[in-house]
Formats: C-alpha cells, structure tokens, sequence
C-alpha cells in the first residue's frame, strides 16, 4: 500500500466509525426519551382500562346456586323491534306519529282512522280520550282490524304514546 492509501484508511475508519458512535448515541437518546413518554398515559385511560376488563372476562360465565345471579340475565334491549335494531325512540307526540302511527294512520291503511280525516275520528272523540288513549297503549281489535298496541312499539314511553294521540286528534278538531 502507498502511504497515500493508508492515510485514506485511516480517515475512513476514522469517519466510520464516528459515525456508527454517533448512530448509538442518537438510538439511546431515542430509547430513553421515548421511554419516558411514549404511550405511559395510555396504560392509565379509563377507555383503555375497560378495554382490558372485557378482554379479561372469563368465555363463559356460569350460574352458582345460592348466589346472586343477576349478572348473567339476558338483557333484551328492544323485544319488539328484534335483536340487533335499534330504532331512535321519539320523544314526542309529533315524532311518534310520523315514526310510527302514520305507517297505518298517515293513508288510512287496514282500516286505521286517517289522521286528519275529521269523519273517521269523530267517533272515536266521542268515546272520550281516556279511551283513545287506553287502545293506542294496549291495542284494540275490533271487525277484523287491529290497532296494535303502542301501534307494535313496545319501547316508547305511555307519554309519547299519549302525546301522539294528542297529535292526532288535534289533526281533525280545529
Ligand atoms: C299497524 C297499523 C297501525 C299502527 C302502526 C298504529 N295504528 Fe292506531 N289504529 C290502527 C287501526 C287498524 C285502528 C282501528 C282499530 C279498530 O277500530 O278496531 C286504529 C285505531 C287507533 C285509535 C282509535 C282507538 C279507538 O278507541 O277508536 C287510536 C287513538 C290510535 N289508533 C292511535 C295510534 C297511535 C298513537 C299510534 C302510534 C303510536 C298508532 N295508532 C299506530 C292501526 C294502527
């Protein structure tokens, strides 16, 4: 080799291995920085801590006799609608009716009284509202036509029922 070589060698192992120092220092750095920040508040988060609870429920639970059980009912959330639907429940007279009531009474379908049809409904005024609202809750069959209880809405509130009554009837008296 040439001195000229050599002293290129030199050099080059020299900036090498500087530089690999350098590489070990900044992956330290990095290690003891990201050590102390990264992802610690995570393990302290309610949503991740009952995240962790329902993974680590037991598969399957079983009934013990002579213990409180309560915990294992099946929760039926919407008997009506059938799993898995969730229907916005309305809130008021006016959502019920254009939700629910209005599938039969909006056109007068299967012999349902049609909303705002003042002939259909003075009848049924007549029988008093205490009486409307006693079929619109828990149905009324009569000649082969069925009101369905809650018009089949089992989940919304006597209230809201009341209130679409309400609505209804406030379509045909001016
Ligand atoms: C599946 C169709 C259907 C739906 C949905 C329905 N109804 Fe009816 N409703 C009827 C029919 C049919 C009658 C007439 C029943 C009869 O005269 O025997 C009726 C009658 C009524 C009456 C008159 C009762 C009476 O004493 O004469 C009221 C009040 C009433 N419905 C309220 C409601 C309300 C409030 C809702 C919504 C929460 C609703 N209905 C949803 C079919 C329906």
């Amino acid at each position: 080799m040439s001195k000229q070589d050599t002293h290129f060698f030199d050099v080059f192992s020299l900036v090498i291995g500087l530089l690999v120092v350098v590489a070990v220092i900044l992956f330290a750095l990095a290690r003891s920085i990201a050590g102390a920040t990264q992802g610690q508040e995570i393990y302290t988060e309610p949503d991740y801590l009952t995240s962790l609870e329902q993974r680590l429920q037991p598969f399957t639970r079983e009934a013990v006799a002579g213990q409180n059980n309560a915990a294992l009912a099946i929760v039926e959330t919407n008997p009506a609608a059938g799993a898995g639907s969730a229907l916005p429940i309305p809130t008021n007279g006016m959502q019920a009716f254009q939700q629910v009531c209005s599938a039969c009474h909006g056109q007068g379908i299967a012999g349902a009284p049609k909303a705002g049809d003042a002939a259909a409904w003075a009848p049924r005024i007549a029988e008093g509202k205490a009486t409307l609202y006693q079929h619109a809750l828990n149905g009324l069959q009569a000649d082969g036509k069925v009101m369905p209880a809650k018009g089949g809405r089992p989940d919304i509130p006597d209230a809201v029922i009341r209130q679409a009554v309400d609505y209804m009837v406030g379509l045909v008296k001016h």
